[in-house]
């Protein structure tokens, strides 16, 4: 099969309205700010808004980016693990607020759900479809009990979207993953909090980050050297930390958002990415990486030569 490419043709990202700071988590829990600080590098998380919403905000943005309109959409993948309901998924809803007329539908892989969708666009591309939509959007206070400290001061709202189309960048190399021996380390019965042993997940990620950009980049041939650009799932900035000192990746060189957002499970990735681009830290012919993972245990890895979003249409 031919390889049509790989072009980020529009990216956009929204967070909700409502600020909750860590000195105000302070007041219902027993918790500080220095300690959220230091032991995850949060400092607030965004409240509010629907998964929906959300979605159908930031795929309007980087709709705008890639200056297409919602006839131009071939098919909508929603990573999201908050749906708006039990049934049926969100997707259809976010097609509906949109007016698109495409396939849609949800992708619950926990924080690793939207890397997956890139993986999965790449495949409909290769298939002769022209236009990939890939939201991540999140509503994780909906499963998120905030007098908790050890679930409560991680996790926050956000979306974030991205058009992806044929084009001169590619997808170089690429791991998806999932092992259910981990499902009860971070999970949610229906209609409750989430539970989370929060040093297993935390093992665990190391771990799950590494085997999978070893993976990646033994299937595109590959080592740490050539990677300019990385973009890990926004969890805790020391899981990253102690990932990199095993991988060899520096701060420098990545993308993060956490601070600014918590923990928003599959939007992470788009709203870090979406400020990457912002900062105009992405350039044509980069080779960069994504790096999710999360509840399941899940895990999904690409490797990209880099192509698209230079905010023309902002
Ligand atoms: O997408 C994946 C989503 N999940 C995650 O990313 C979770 C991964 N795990 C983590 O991020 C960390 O394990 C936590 C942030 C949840 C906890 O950090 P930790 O460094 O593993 O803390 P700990 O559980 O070992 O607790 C250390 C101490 C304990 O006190 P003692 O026993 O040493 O006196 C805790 O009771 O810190 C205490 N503690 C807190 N203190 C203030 C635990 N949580 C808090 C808190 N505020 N929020």
């Amino acid at each position: 099969m031919t390889q049509p490419g790989f072009r980020f043709s529009g990216v956009g990202s929204v967070l909700p309205d409502k600020v909750v700071t860590n000195d105000d988590l302070a007041k219902t829990m027993d918790t500080s700010d220095e300690w959220i600080r230091e032991r995850t590098g949060i400092g607030e998380r965004r409240l509010g808004g629907t998964t929906s919403g959300l979605a159908a905000d930031a795929a309007r943005l980087a709709m705008e980016r890639a200056n297409v309109g919602p006839d131009d959409i071939d098919q909508l993948l929603l990573a999201t693990t908050t749906p708006d309901y039990m049934l049926p998924g969100t997707a259809p809803a976010v097609a509906e607020i949109l007016g698109l007329d495409c396939g849609a539908i949800d992708i619950q892989a926990a924080c690793s759900g939207w890397v997956y969708g890139l993986v999965m666009a790449n495949g409909f591309l290769l298939q002769g479809e022209k236009r990939i939509l890939v939201v991540g959007a999140e509503t994780l206070e909906r499963m998120t009990d905030y007098t908790d400290r050890g679930t409560g001061i991680l996790f926050g709202n956000g979306a974030g979207a991205a058009v992806v189309e044929p084009g001169p960048g590619e997808i170089l190399g690429w791991d998806l993953g999932a092992d259910g021996k981990y499902v009860k380390i971070l999970w949610a019965e229906h209609g409750e909090n989430m539970s989370m042993d929060g040093k297993e997940v935390f093992r665990q990620a190391v771990t799950a980050i590494q085997r999978s950009a070893n993976a990646a980049l033994d299937r595109a041939g590959l080592t740490t050297d050539d990677i300019d650009f990385v973009i890990p799932h926004q969890a805790n900035i020391r899981i990253v930390e102690a990932a990199w000192k095993r991988l060899g990746f520096t701060m420098e060189q990545t993308g993060m958002r956490l601070e600014e957002t918590g923990n928003t499970s599959a939007a992470s990735i788009p709203l870090t990415l979406d400020k990457v681009l912002d900062e105009g830290r992405i350039s044509d012919g980069d080779t960069v990486m994504l790096i999710g993972f999360g509840a399941g245990m899940t895990w999904a890895t690409t490797i990209m030569r880099w192509s698209g979003d230079d905010r023309a249409a902002a």
